[in-house]
């Protein structure tokens, strides 16, 4: 069972490491003229359409409040893992990060049905879902953690690949051992689709799968293709099986110290760069996919039907509170 209680070692290090950094951020007391940085933690690469998304965001918001604000991002999990960054906003060390949902789900477990196997029909159902306003109440209710969910980021539709022979059906998962983000739901996702969930920080990956402690992972194409794991697990098979949202967090007392005016631009710009996002995020994919195939992946349709059956029994025991149940309908109610 993950809880955040566990320290992660490399959280500690990241946090001993780092600290020394945030001495000279955020700091609205200071005598020194000059916009408030806001340190944002992203543990992937630069060319990752969020990343893009965030620099637009600082950039209106720097234009919006005078130059009075402004992100300062940190790509390539420089501050941590996602859990590791989550405690950092948490803490106040850091005033922002992004960070998947499962992850989010650890405190509060209404999140996990937005991660649910085959929750979402397609890209444009989830893009409904995520920009209009149905999961305010559920983000307003990650308060109490020292972090507040301000608004979600699509990362695609995730898909298997291994090494060895693609996959094409349940049985093909049998025994392999598949790394997932640090959550119990992704751990009996993996188990429902017929394989081993092996968690871990994304930046382990790569490695895992080339020393043979994992056959393979479960990602979208571009944190595929970015991360160069065509290289050990060349079989990508299109199972698209879950549309985890990613979520951008920021620490409650930066947020309870805005005054009103900025506080506002602050939530408004960040729900905006929702939209940016999805048009960035669509924009890259094809190009993602185009460079893994040229470094000699190969992309295999497969019959999803075996695995969405296989999934209901999952979907059925995650709505377990009212609210859960609520916000699946909601979701559904948007599909097609
Ligand atoms: C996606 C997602 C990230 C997440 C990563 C992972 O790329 O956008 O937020 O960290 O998957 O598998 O860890």
């Amino acid at each position: 069972m993950f809880t955040m209680k566990s320290l992660p070692k490399w959280s500690l290090i990241s946090t001993i490491v780092v600290s020394g950094l945030f001495l000279t951020g955020c700091s609205e007391d200071s005598e020194v003229a000059g916009p408030v940085i806001l340190k944002t933690a992203f543990n992937q690469s630069e060319h990752n359409p969020q990343y893009k998304a965030l620099e637009d965001f600082s950039q209106k918001l720097e234009a919006a409040t005078e130059g009075k604000y402004k992100l300062e991002i940190h790509p390539n999990e420089l501050l941590g893992d996602q859990r590791a960054a989550l405690e950092l906003v948490q803490s106040g060390a850091i005033q922002l990060a992004v960070v998947a949902n499962p992850l989010v789900e650890n405190f509060n477990q209404n999140f996990s049905v937005l991660a649910m196997p085959y929750i979402y029909d397609n890209p444009e159902h989830q893009r409904q879902v995520f920009t209009n306003g149905m999961l305010d109440a559920l983000f307003d209710s990650s308060k109490g953690n020292g972090f507040e969910v301000l608004t979600a980021y699509t990362a695609g539709a995730r898909s298997m690949y291994v090494k060895g022979s693609p996959i094409k059906t349940p049985e093909d998962m049998k025994g392999k051992k598949i790394r997932v983000m640090q959550s119990d739901t992704m751990i009996k996702m993996l188990e429902c689709m017929g394989g081993i969930g092996v968690p871990m920080g994304q930046g382990e990956v790569y490695s895992a799968i080339q020393q043979g402690v994992l056959d393979g992972a479960e990602n979208n194409e571009i944190t595929y293709a970015d991360l160069k794991q065509y290289e050990v697990a060349p079989q990508f098979s299109y199972t698209g099986h879950v549309m985890v949202a990613d979520l951008l967090v920021a620490n409650e007392d930066f947020l309870n110290k805005m005054d009103a005016a900025d506080q506002a631009t602050f939530r408004k710009l960040a729900k905006e760069s929702t939209v940016t996002e999805f048009e960035l995020f669509d924009q890259a994919l094809e190009q993602a996919k185009q460079t893994a195939m040229k470094q000699g992946a190969t992309f295999v349709e497969v019959d999803i039907t075996p695995f969405q059956e296989r999934c209901i029994p999952l979907q059925e025991t995650l709505l377990k509170t009212p609210e859960q149940k609520d916000i699946f309908n909601n979701i559904r109610s948007l599909a097609n």
